[in-house]
């Protein structure tokens, strides 16, 4: 401390002061009982006491003034912090990127205390700068595009570089351009970056109270773009959600729309196909009833070779339509109460000229049990029927196919009771069919296909049975409609079995 400091200190106002004061009186009193060297001595510790106090005064005046500076510095950080903290929330509710560079232009004039403010993207391969957003003098330019080489906003993209610029009417780096405001003196511009690229930057023009910018003001620009360019990202990526989500409603109206025409196609083509192809079968039944008696051998070879095509082609159709009908949630199930042991002989029946013709031999073992159960008896025929034609179909001649069916109880997929929740297992009582061919058998890696609809083993031109593939997916959905199970096993060039289970009382309905 120097000589004056220490006397500062000494003699400034509190209790030391006060003391000097007080030899000062008391020398006074002294002098007047003594001598002059008292008075002499009183005045000079007077005189110090005063230029203490004063000089007391002049220093809390500065140590006032520079609380109130440091207390309006705090004040200015809260005001930047608060502002930055806005900046998060507006980051997270913003829908669109243009409302998020509009708030954000905003908020960097407010934090910054300029007169203008802008956000330009870079545009036109790099070429130019599209002024997205504007604020302040600025907000008149919004749209406008700049030159990437003639620009202050330019420089910094080009250099990745952040810049102040003290007078922009001088500056090489920039050049006065028709779109921006001319009264623009200062400058500052930080780049904006995506995933570490340039994409664009953010600029500041003119400190309300002439200030230059500074370092600082550097900063608080650069958080606010790199929050910027977070919250660009997620915009676009909230905007390419949203023209996906759009695009897919689309789509899907126009898929709804076209399934209802093929539906509608469907149902009238069939109707159209089927018509003419039921004369064809009925008059070549007619004319093979022995009534006739009209036709000889190769006659009657020949229409019972008409007769036989049109059935396989009026099954078909009706394979095609009824999976349509599925497909289009129209498909329901009439329950009555059937004996499956009736269904099974029917189906066994219908089957009998595809086994006859590879003088094919059948067996079929019925336990003792009732097999009444509740079920469409229409659809249950045709899974007995598409199961025993299957089996015959790819078993070569002098083949075997044995039916078994039994009464047991099953673990069964129950529907889950409220949205939400999985179906669960539960035990039913249920009939379990089987049919076992001792034909050509499947692959394993070909097991997973076989329910699929269209989906043939080998689907090559050189296999030798007629089909489309569809009769297992409808035995599948059929048999999922009454509430059971379907399944295959089977070992290659040694036979398969194929299995349904349907539970007594038929599917369980959901109230409501
Ligand atoms: N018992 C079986 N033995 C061997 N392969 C079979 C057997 N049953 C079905 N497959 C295979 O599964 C495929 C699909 O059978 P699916 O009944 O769905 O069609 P398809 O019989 O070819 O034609 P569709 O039944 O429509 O007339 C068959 O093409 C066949 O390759
Ligand atoms: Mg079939």
């Amino acid at each position: 401390m120097s000589p004056r400091g220490v006397l500062a200190w000494l003699y400034r106002p509190g209790p030391i002061t006060g003391l000097a004061l007080l030899v000062g009186w008391f020398a006074i009193y002294f002098s007047y009982r003594d001598s002059w060297t008292g008075v002499a001595l009183a005045l000079a510790t007077t005189l110090g006491a005063y230029v203490a106090i004063k000089r007391g005064r002049a220093l809390g005046q500065l140590r006032r003034t520079k609380m109130a500076a440091a207390i309006a510095a705090a004040a200015a950080r809260n005001r930047e912090l608060d502002l930055l903290r806005r900046l998060g929330s507006i980051l997270l509710s913003v829908r669109s990127s243009k409302e998020l560079l509009d708030e954000v232009v905003q908020l960097a004039g407010n934090l910054l205390q300029t007169q203008g403010s802008a956000i330009l993207l870079v545009v036109e391969e790099g070429r130019f700068l599209k002024l997205v957003a504007g604020s302040g003098l600025l907000r008149a330019a919004t749209d406008s595009l700049l030159p990437v080489d003639r620009s202050l906003a330019g420089w910094t993209v080009q250099n990745d570089q952040s810049l102040i610029s003290d007078d922009m009417g001088k500056d090489p780096r920039n050049f006065p351009v028709e779109m921006l405001p001319s009264n623009l003196e200062r400058g500052m511009c930080v780049p904006l970056r995506s995933s570490g690229v340039v994409i664009g930057a953010a600029c500041a023009y003119n400190r309300i109270d002439g200030r230059p910018f500074d370092e600082h003001d550097v900063a608080l620009l650069g958080a606010l773009s790199e929050q910027v360019a977070v919250g660009l990202d997620r915009a676009t990526m909230l905007e390419d959600t949203r023209r996906n989500e759009r695009e897919l409603a689309e789509k899907n109206r126009e898929l709804v729309r076209v399934t209802k025409l093929k539906d509608e196609f469907l149902a009238n083509m069939s109707h159209e196909l089927r018509t003419p192809l039921n004369a064809i079968i009925g008059f070549s039944d007619l004319l093979l009833m022995p009534e006739s008696g009209v036709l000889d051998e190769q006659q009657r070879d020949f229409l019972e070779s008409i007769a036989r095509n049109g059935r396989h082609l009026l099954g078909l159709i009706n394979n095609v339509l009824d999976l349509s009908k599925i497909e289009a949630g129209r498909m329901t199930v009439h329950l009555t109460r059937l004996d499956l042991r009736d269904a099974i002989q029917g189906a066994v029946t219908d089957t009998t000229s595809l086994r006859s013709a590879k003088r094919q031999s059948v067996s079929i073992e019925v336990g003792e049990d009732l097999l009444i159960i509740v079920a469409d008896h229409i659809r249950v025929r045709q899974i007995l029927f598409n199961l025993l034609s299957n089996a015959s179909k790819f078993t070569p001649e002098d083949g075997t196919v044995s039916l078994s069916a039994i009464r047991t109880p099953v673990p069964l997929p129950v529907p889950a009771e409220r949205a939400g929740e999985k179906s669960r297992l539960v035990s039913r009582d249920a009939v379990w069919v089987s049919i076992r061919d001792s034909g050509i058998g499947i692959r394993p890696e070909d097991m997973g296909k076989l329910f699929q609809v269209f989906s043939q083993v080998d689907s090559s031109a050189s296999r030798q049975q007629q089909g489309t593939g569809l009769g297992l997916a409808l035995c599948k959905q059929f048999v999922e409609m009454h509430g059971g199970t379907i399944g295959a096993e089977s070992i290659f060039g040694g036979g398969s079995t194929f299995w349904f289970i349907l539970p007594i009382e038929g599917p369980i309905r959901q109230p409501g």
